[in-house]
């Protein structure tokens, strides 16, 4: 894909966390040899892990903020099949982050569309809501993460719930079940307190934690017994 030349540096409005960034060493241990992708990588925070990182992200002004982070579509890497040890990254969260309007009110602007300042591009899941077509893309990532794990790889997804219409939307619980679905193993989840408030929250109904869920692809029968 071509990339834009002179691009002002545009912010992000869903960055990984020191946290993040801690907890997510303390899974993977401390091995520099591993090879490390991040397919949502944004402005590449994925590359402060002390691992061989790579990135692939959609929109190029984000993509280019990390010389490795590359743009590319989290559904087709190109990567080969079983090449990163671990698979580590945050997708949106099909919230009101993906609202795509032009906000007239300041208190509603923390979107992906806002923050790029123009509509995010074709095949972005920072405009799904969550729904059928945020299910159907994101079934398709895993499924793309796995294929580029070698066996016992790790895939780490960040992810969160949120409230729509005063009930918790069950977004977590269908990463979960997905990811098992499609052969992968859950190795644990690990609770990440979050403050503020993103758009469409207050204090009464905010969900006051992100989630960081851990599965790993496990070595088929044929593969074990061979
Ligand atoms: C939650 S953000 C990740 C932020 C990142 N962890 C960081 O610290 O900067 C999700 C990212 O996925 C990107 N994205 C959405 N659809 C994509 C696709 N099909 N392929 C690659 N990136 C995509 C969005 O543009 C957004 O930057």
């Amino acid at each position: 894909m071509k990339r834009l030349a002179q691009m002002p540096v545009k912010p992000h409005p869903a960055k990984f966390t020191n946290t993040h960034l801690e907890e997510i060493v303390k899974i993977l241990g401390g091995s520099r040899e591993l090879n490390v992708l991040d397919p949502f990588a944004g402005v590449g925070t994925i590359h402060n892990l002390p691992y061989f990182t790579r990135g692939l992200e959609l929109e190029p002004e984000w993509a280019d903020q990390h010389h490795a982070t590359i743009v590319g579509d989290a559904l087709d890497t190109g990567f080969d099949n079983e090449c990163f040890d671990a698979v580590v990254t945050s997708p949106c969260f099909g919230n009101r982050m993906a609202d795509s309007f032009k906000a007239k009110d300041d208190s509603k602007r923390h979107t992906y569309h806002h923050y790029l300042g123009r509509p995010p591009s074709k095949g972005s899941s920072a405009i799904m809501q969550w729904g059928k077509e945020y299910k159907e893309f994101h079934r398709k990532a895993w499924l793309e993460a796995k294929r580029v794990l070698v066996l016992e790889g790790k895939l780490i997804i960040n992810i969160k719930d949120h409230i729509r219409n005063g009930e918790i939307q069950p977004v977590t619980k269908w990463h979960i079940e997905t990811c098992l679905d499609i052969g992968l193993k859950m190795e644990g989840e690990v609770s990440i307190p979050v403050g503020g408030l993103t758009h469409g929250e207050n204090y009464e109904k905010r969900i006051p934690h992100e989630s960081l869920l851990v599965f790993s692809k496990k070595v088929a029968l044929e593969d074990s017994i061979s």
